[in-house]
């Protein structure tokens, strides 16, 4: 929590005020799907929901870091945030259509990919939706730092990171039926790191 809080303190809206490629994508297939309800796990400071209360859903984020949900409250008063662990959902009794969850499922250990994933689901209505992003084995980081477990390295001290296959991300979801599954360049310019491109790989899946 210290770690991405000091993040949003010394850099604010570090990944600037517009949604990520993977939001416009699943923003389309929300509306396809008549999706109206998102619940935003480690929504950050809103960047990829506000595309979504504009487009009218009613969006919900859950946040640890305090610094990220003050920046939201001014550039996306929409969404609703609570603060806490995702580990620690539910947060409210709702039931949501649709989940979309961005670089958030790679930053946990297996353990906690698996808690984690049935904790949103027990969040969804009868056959909702997930759209879930992940960094990839596609990444330019794979395999750097020290390794942790299978595909997992720590990027950062106490950062781990796990590079989904393709394999692995239909493993991970394999309670739900998988509409769609692909390879999404993200490009991005912050910190040290400059201008870089993420190779992220994303699920689209309906819960069985
Ligand atoms: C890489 S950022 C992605 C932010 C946002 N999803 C986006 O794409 O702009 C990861 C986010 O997840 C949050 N986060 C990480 N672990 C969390 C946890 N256990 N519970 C709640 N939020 C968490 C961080 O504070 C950060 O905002």
């Amino acid at each position: 929590m210290e770690y991405w809080d000091k993040r949003f303190s010394d850099g604010g809206k570090i990944w600037g005020d517009k949604p990520s490629k993977t939001a416009i994508y699943a923003l389309k297939l929300f509306q396809e799907y008549y999706l109206h309800k998102i619940l935003v796990p480690g929504a950050g400071y809103g960047r990829n929901t506000k595309i979504f209360t504009e487009a009218n859903l009613e969006v919900v984020g859950i946040e640890f870091s305090e610094t990220a949900i003050n920046i939201a409250k001014s550039f996306n008063p929409k969404t609703q945030f609570f603060q806490g662990s995702v580990l620690d959902m539910p947060f409210d009794e709702e039931k949501y259509d649709g989940i979309y969850c961005s670089n958030v499922l790679h930053l946990f250990l297996k353990g906690d990919r698996i808690s984690f994933l049935k904790k949103c689901y027990k969040q969804l209505r009868t056959k909702g939706f997930v759209f879930f992003v992940v960094f990839s084995d596609k990444e330019r980081s794979f395999g750097k730092g020290k390794r942790i477990e299978e595909n997992t390295y720590e990027s950062k001290p106490w950062r781990p990171t796990h590079y989904f296959t393709e394999i692995d991300l239909k493993e991970h979801f394999k309670e739900c039926l998988v509409i769609e599954t692909g390879l999404m360049e993200d490009k991005e310019n912050h910190g040290e790191l400059g201008p870089h491109t993420h190779i992220l790989r994303y699920i689209f899946a309906q819960i069985k």
